[in-house]
Formats: C-alpha cells, structure tokens, sequence
C-alpha cells in the first residue's frame, strides 16, 4: 500500500512501487485530466507537480511520490499562478484540440510561480519540452505573459 497526497486529499492505493504516477492519477484515483502522450517524458502531456515543481507523471514511480504533494490540473486553478495562467488561456483562446494543454498549463503554472515575470528565454527553458501538435505555441507564450502581467 502507498499513501499519497493528491490535491490535498490522502489517497491510499494498492499498486507496485514502480507503477508511474500518471497510472495511478488516471485508472487508479480517477484522475482523468492529466493526459497520456507518449509515455516516454517527450512530450508534456503528462506533467503534474510534484511539491510544487512540474514532472513528467508517466515515468516517475509512484514510489518517488511517497509522503509528497501532487497537484493535477483539477486543482491547480486553486493554486495564484495556476489561477492565473487557466484565466489567461481562457482570455487568449489558446486551446485547439486541447490534448496537451493540461501539460502546458500545468508547465506554465510552476514557471509563474518560480518565476512571476518570466523572460522570453525563460518561458523557452520552461515550456521547450511541451509539444503541442496543433502549433499553439504563439499563443501560449501570449497568454504566459498575460498572466504575468495580470
Ligand atoms: S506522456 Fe509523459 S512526457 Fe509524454
Ligand atoms: S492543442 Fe492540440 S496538441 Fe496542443
């Protein structure tokens, strides 16, 4: 049995200690907004925080979130930068087919909140390694900084 903390709520679940995160969250807890790309850490789909900082759910095991704080993009509306960061992909429309924008809003959500007025090449270094096939990637930097400025 492994005990974790999802969006502030103990979760006990009987799963292998080597089961990814993103296994337990989706088919285990329920958790269905987190969403599977390639399994592989190459494309961001996945990303969840881990005590505040983003991972990739789908290789991390479940044993390295023991006795930790995840946050999934059911909640982190309820998080300053998450708040923000869901208003401004509202405001700038950013969402096409809307796959990997948990991913993205999750990865924009840890960079506001480390860094609250980021720099082009921070929201590079932060964002690079979300892939979005739809090509919103203008629109995701234009909604970035609208949550920063806002
Ligand atoms: S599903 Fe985890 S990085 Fe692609
Ligand atoms: S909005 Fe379709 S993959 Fe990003």
């Amino acid at each position: 049995m492994i005990t974790l903390r999802v969006n502030g709520t103990p979760h006990t679940v009987d799963v292998p200690p080597d089961m990814p995160v993103l296994w337990v969250l989706r088919d285990v807890i329920g958790l269905t907004g987190t969403k599977f790309g390639c399994g592989m850490a190459l494309c961001g789909a996945c990303t969840v925080h881990l005590d505040g900082r983003p991972i990739r759910s789908c290789v991390t095991p479940v044993s390295a979130a023991t006795g930790k704080s995840i946050t999934t993009i059911e909640a982190v509306g309820e998080t300053s930068s998450g708040k923000r960061a869901q208003q401004a992909w509202l405001d700038v429309e950013v969402v096409q087919c809307g796959y990997c924008q948990s991913g993205q809003i999750m990865a924009a959500a840890a960079l506001l909140a480390a860094k609250p007025h980021p720099t082009d090449a921070d929201i590079d270094a932060a964002m690079a390694g979300n892939i979005c096939r739809c090509g919103t990637y203008s629109r995701i930097r234009a909604a970035i900084k609208r949550a920063a400025a806002g």
